[in-house]
Protein backbone atom coordinates (compact mmCIF):
# COMPACT_ATOMS: atom_id res chain seq x y z
CA UNK A 1 0.00 0.00 0.00
CA UNK A 2 1.30 3.59 -0.53
CA UNK A 3 2.13 6.04 1.81
CA UNK A 4 0.54 8.69 0.59
CA UNK A 5 -2.19 9.82 2.73
CA UNK A 6 -5.07 11.32 0.85
CA UNK A 7 -8.01 13.42 2.30
CA UNK A 8 -11.61 11.42 1.59
CA UNK A 9 -14.60 13.96 2.15
CA UNK A 10 -18.29 12.19 2.40
CA UNK A 11 -20.85 14.57 1.98
CA UNK A 12 -25.05 13.73 1.25
CA UNK A 13 -28.37 13.66 2.77
CA UNK A 14 -29.15 12.57 6.54
CA UNK A 15 -29.07 9.09 7.42
CA UNK A 16 -27.61 7.90 4.20
CA UNK A 17 -24.77 5.86 6.02
CA UNK A 18 -22.26 8.24 5.47
CA UNK A 19 -20.69 7.79 8.91
CA UNK A 20 -20.45 4.32 7.88
CA UNK A 21 -18.60 4.04 5.23
CA UNK A 22 -16.12 7.02 6.42
CA UNK A 23 -15.50 4.62 9.55
CA UNK A 24 -15.41 1.68 7.40
CA UNK A 25 -12.91 3.60 4.94
CA UNK A 26 -10.90 4.95 8.11
CA UNK A 27 -10.21 1.61 9.79
CA UNK A 28 -8.93 0.16 6.53
CA UNK A 29 -6.71 2.67 5.78
CA UNK A 30 -5.64 3.76 9.30
CA UNK A 31 -6.76 7.04 8.52
CA UNK A 32 -8.49 9.22 11.46
CA UNK A 33 -12.41 9.31 11.03
CA UNK A 34 -14.18 12.62 11.73
CA UNK A 35 -18.17 12.73 12.44
CA UNK A 36 -18.55 16.97 11.73
CA UNK A 37 -22.07 15.71 12.18
CA UNK A 38 -21.52 15.04 15.57
CA UNK A 39 -20.26 18.43 16.65
CA UNK A 40 -23.59 20.91 14.97
CA UNK A 41 -25.38 17.96 17.53
CA UNK A 42 -22.95 19.04 20.34
CA UNK A 43 -23.25 22.55 19.54
CA UNK A 44 -26.99 22.17 19.59
CA UNK A 45 -26.80 20.08 22.86
CA UNK A 46 -25.19 22.82 24.92
CA UNK A 47 -28.36 25.06 23.16
CA UNK A 48 -30.88 22.95 25.05
CA UNK A 49 -28.87 22.74 28.12
CA UNK A 50 -28.29 26.36 28.47
CA UNK A 51 -31.78 28.21 28.07
CA UNK A 52 -30.52 29.06 24.20
CA UNK A 53 -33.67 27.25 22.57
CA UNK A 54 -36.55 28.14 24.49
CA UNK A 55 -39.77 26.56 23.71
CA UNK A 56 -40.02 27.41 19.23
CA UNK A 57 -37.33 30.09 19.50
CA UNK A 58 -33.35 29.89 19.42
CA UNK A 59 -32.00 32.87 20.92
CA UNK A 60 -29.17 33.64 18.33
CA UNK A 61 -27.58 36.45 19.60
CA UNK A 62 -27.08 34.48 23.25
CA UNK A 63 -25.34 31.74 20.97
CA UNK A 64 -23.42 33.78 19.45
CA UNK A 65 -22.70 35.48 22.42
CA UNK A 66 -21.65 32.18 24.13
CA UNK A 67 -19.63 30.82 21.58
CA UNK A 68 -15.81 31.08 22.87
CA UNK A 69 -17.21 29.11 25.65
CA UNK A 70 -18.18 26.28 23.76
CA UNK A 71 -15.54 24.16 23.23
CA UNK A 72 -15.58 20.55 21.41
CA UNK A 73 -13.21 18.10 20.71
CA UNK A 74 -12.50 14.07 19.80
CA UNK A 75 -11.36 11.66 22.14
CA UNK A 76 -10.19 8.50 20.81
CA UNK A 77 -11.43 5.63 22.81
CA UNK A 78 -8.65 3.09 23.34
CA UNK A 79 -11.51 0.15 24.48
CA UNK A 80 -14.19 0.82 22.03
CA UNK A 81 -11.91 2.20 19.36
CA UNK A 82 -14.14 4.67 18.47
CA UNK A 83 -14.11 8.22 18.68
CA UNK A 84 -16.28 10.02 21.32
CA UNK A 85 -17.48 13.94 20.75
CA UNK A 86 -16.45 15.92 24.15
CA UNK A 87 -18.43 19.15 24.43
CA UNK A 88 -16.56 21.17 27.05
CA UNK A 89 -14.67 18.05 28.47
CA UNK A 90 -18.04 15.84 28.29
CA UNK A 91 -18.35 12.80 26.88
CA UNK A 92 -21.57 13.17 25.10
CA UNK A 93 -22.19 10.98 22.58
CA UNK A 94 -25.17 9.22 24.51
CA UNK A 95 -26.88 12.36 23.87
CA UNK A 96 -26.62 13.79 20.63
CA UNK A 97 -28.77 11.27 18.78
CA UNK A 98 -31.91 12.26 20.61
CA UNK A 99 -34.74 13.50 19.02
CA UNK A 100 -34.80 17.17 20.51
CA UNK A 101 -31.53 17.66 19.34
CA UNK A 102 -32.63 16.22 15.71
CA UNK A 103 -35.05 19.07 15.82
CA UNK A 104 -33.11 22.04 16.34
CA UNK A 105 -29.58 21.02 14.71
CA UNK A 106 -30.54 22.17 11.39
CA UNK A 107 -31.15 25.82 12.77
CA UNK A 108 -27.92 25.49 14.75
CA UNK A 109 -25.75 24.42 11.94
CA UNK A 110 -27.46 26.95 10.22
CA UNK A 111 -25.90 29.97 11.50
CA UNK A 112 -22.81 31.55 10.51
CA UNK A 113 -20.93 31.96 13.51
CA UNK A 114 -20.72 28.43 14.43
CA UNK A 115 -20.16 27.25 11.34
CA UNK A 116 -17.19 28.69 10.74
CA UNK A 117 -15.65 27.66 14.37
CA UNK A 118 -16.52 24.34 13.32
CA UNK A 119 -15.37 24.73 10.01
CA UNK A 120 -11.92 25.49 11.40
CA UNK A 121 -11.36 23.14 13.98
CA UNK A 122 -12.18 20.37 11.36
CA UNK A 123 -9.81 21.96 8.60
CA UNK A 124 -7.19 21.80 11.74
CA UNK A 125 -8.09 18.05 12.04
CA UNK A 126 -7.46 17.46 8.56
CA UNK A 127 -4.38 19.00 7.87
CA UNK A 128 -2.10 16.44 7.56
CA UNK A 129 -4.48 14.20 5.88
CA UNK A 130 -4.79 10.57 6.05
CA UNK A 131 -8.53 11.47 6.91
CA UNK A 132 -11.92 10.44 6.40
CA UNK A 133 -14.59 12.97 7.37
CA UNK A 134 -18.74 12.94 7.04
CA UNK A 135 -20.84 16.02 6.91
CA UNK A 136 -22.23 18.61 4.38
CA UNK A 137 -19.52 20.55 3.69
CA UNK A 138 -16.74 18.61 3.29
CA UNK A 139 -16.32 18.62 -0.43
CA UNK A 140 -17.20 22.14 -1.13
CA UNK A 141 -16.36 24.35 1.83
CA UNK A 142 -14.24 22.23 4.26
CA UNK A 143 -11.70 20.20 2.15
CA UNK A 144 -12.73 21.58 -1.69
CA UNK A 145 -9.25 19.83 -2.82
CA UNK A 146 -10.12 16.49 -1.32
CA UNK A 147 -8.41 13.63 -3.42
CA UNK A 148 -11.96 11.74 -3.22
CA UNK A 149 -15.03 13.12 -2.70
CA UNK A 150 -18.30 11.04 -2.21
CA UNK A 151 -22.01 11.83 -2.70
CA UNK A 152 -24.38 9.42 -0.51
CA UNK A 153 -28.01 9.14 -1.28
CA UNK A 154 -30.45 6.63 -0.72
CA UNK A 155 -34.47 5.91 -0.57
CA UNK A 156 -35.94 7.97 1.86
CA UNK A 157 -38.18 5.34 3.51
CA UNK A 158 -35.20 3.11 3.83
CA UNK A 159 -33.37 6.14 5.05
CA UNK A 160 -36.04 6.53 7.60
CA UNK A 161 -35.60 3.06 8.75
CA UNK A 162 -32.02 2.55 9.07
CA UNK A 163 -32.35 5.89 11.47
CA UNK A 164 -34.99 3.58 13.68
CA UNK A 165 -32.60 1.02 13.82
CA UNK A 166 -30.00 3.08 14.57
CA UNK A 167 -32.22 4.81 17.83
CA UNK A 168 -33.89 1.22 18.70
CA UNK A 169 -29.98 0.18 19.04
CA UNK A 170 -29.46 3.46 21.68
CA UNK A 171 -33.17 2.41 23.20
CA UNK A 172 -34.49 5.80 22.20
CA UNK A 173 -37.96 5.41 20.87
CA UNK A 174 -39.46 7.12 17.85
CA UNK A 175 -41.76 6.21 15.14
CA UNK A 176 -41.31 5.69 11.45
CA UNK A 177 -43.38 8.89 10.25
CA UNK A 178 -41.49 10.82 12.59
CA UNK A 179 -38.34 10.08 11.62
CA UNK A 180 -39.18 9.89 8.08
CA UNK A 181 -40.70 14.03 8.80
CA UNK A 182 -37.51 14.62 10.83
CA UNK A 183 -35.34 13.65 7.82
CA UNK A 184 -37.06 15.42 5.02
CA UNK A 185 -37.15 18.52 7.12
CA UNK A 186 -33.62 18.62 8.01
CA UNK A 187 -32.54 17.80 4.22
CA UNK A 188 -34.83 20.80 3.34
CA UNK A 189 -33.40 22.72 5.89
CA UNK A 190 -29.77 21.91 4.73
CA UNK A 191 -30.29 22.28 1.28
CA UNK A 192 -32.06 25.62 1.20
CA UNK A 193 -29.55 27.72 4.03
CA UNK A 194 -27.77 30.90 3.22
CA UNK A 195 -24.02 29.59 4.50
CA UNK A 196 -22.54 26.63 2.90
CA UNK A 197 -25.85 24.72 2.20
CA UNK A 198 -25.71 21.09 1.79
CA UNK A 199 -24.91 20.03 -2.59
CA UNK A 200 -22.93 17.79 -4.20
CA UNK A 201 -19.03 18.95 -5.12
CA UNK A 202 -18.92 19.09 -9.00
CA UNK A 203 -15.98 16.46 -8.69
CA UNK A 204 -17.93 14.28 -6.30
CA UNK A 205 -19.12 10.44 -7.42
CA UNK A 206 -22.16 9.75 -6.21
CA UNK A 207 -22.92 6.78 -4.10
CA UNK A 208 -26.77 5.63 -3.94
CA UNK A 209 -26.73 2.89 -1.28
CA UNK A 210 -29.62 1.73 -1.70
CA UNK A 211 -29.76 -1.85 -2.47
CA UNK A 212 -25.71 -1.68 -1.25
CA UNK A 213 -24.31 -3.82 1.81
CA UNK A 214 -21.71 -2.01 3.67
CA UNK A 215 -19.60 -4.59 2.44
CA UNK A 216 -20.77 -3.55 -1.52
CA UNK A 217 -19.94 0.01 -0.10
CA UNK A 218 -16.84 0.19 1.02
CA UNK A 219 -15.39 -2.31 -1.85
CA UNK A 220 -16.64 1.16 -4.48
CA UNK A 221 -14.72 3.22 -1.81
CA UNK A 222 -11.65 1.60 -1.08
CA UNK A 223 -11.48 0.75 -5.66
CA UNK A 224 -12.13 4.56 -6.30
CA UNK A 225 -9.11 4.92 -3.32
CA UNK A 226 -6.47 2.48 -4.88
CA UNK A 227 -7.06 4.02 -8.37
CA UNK A 228 -5.55 7.26 -6.23
CA UNK A 229 -3.36 6.06 -4.53
O1 LIG B 1 -24.85 13.92 9.94
P1 LIG B 1 -25.87 14.28 11.04
O2 LIG B 1 -27.27 13.89 10.71
O3 LIG B 1 -25.44 13.79 12.38
O4 LIG B 1 -25.82 15.88 11.09
C1 LIG B 1 -26.64 16.61 11.95
C2 LIG B 1 -26.98 17.96 11.35
O5 LIG B 1 -25.81 18.78 11.34
C3 LIG B 1 -27.53 17.94 9.93
O6 LIG B 1 -28.92 18.11 9.92
C4 LIG B 1 -26.88 19.11 9.26
C5 LIG B 1 -25.77 19.53 10.15
N1 LIG B 1 -24.45 19.40 9.55
C6 LIG B 1 -23.99 20.44 8.80
O7 LIG B 1 -24.69 21.43 8.61
N2 LIG B 1 -22.74 20.39 8.29
C7 LIG B 1 -21.96 19.32 8.47
N3 LIG B 1 -20.71 19.31 7.95
C8 LIG B 1 -22.43 18.22 9.21
C9 LIG B 1 -23.71 18.28 9.73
Amino acid sequence: MSKRKITIAIDGYSSCGKSTIARDIAARMHYNYVDTGAMYRAVTLYCLRNGLINGKELDLEGLIDELDQVFIEFNFNQETLASEILLNGENVEQYIRQMDVNDWVSQVSAVGEVRRKMVKIQQELGKGKGIAMDGRDIGTTVFPDAELKLFMTADINIRAQRRIDELESKQIAASFEEVKENLIQRDFEDMNRIESPLRKAQDAIILDNSNLTQPQQLEFALNLIQQLL
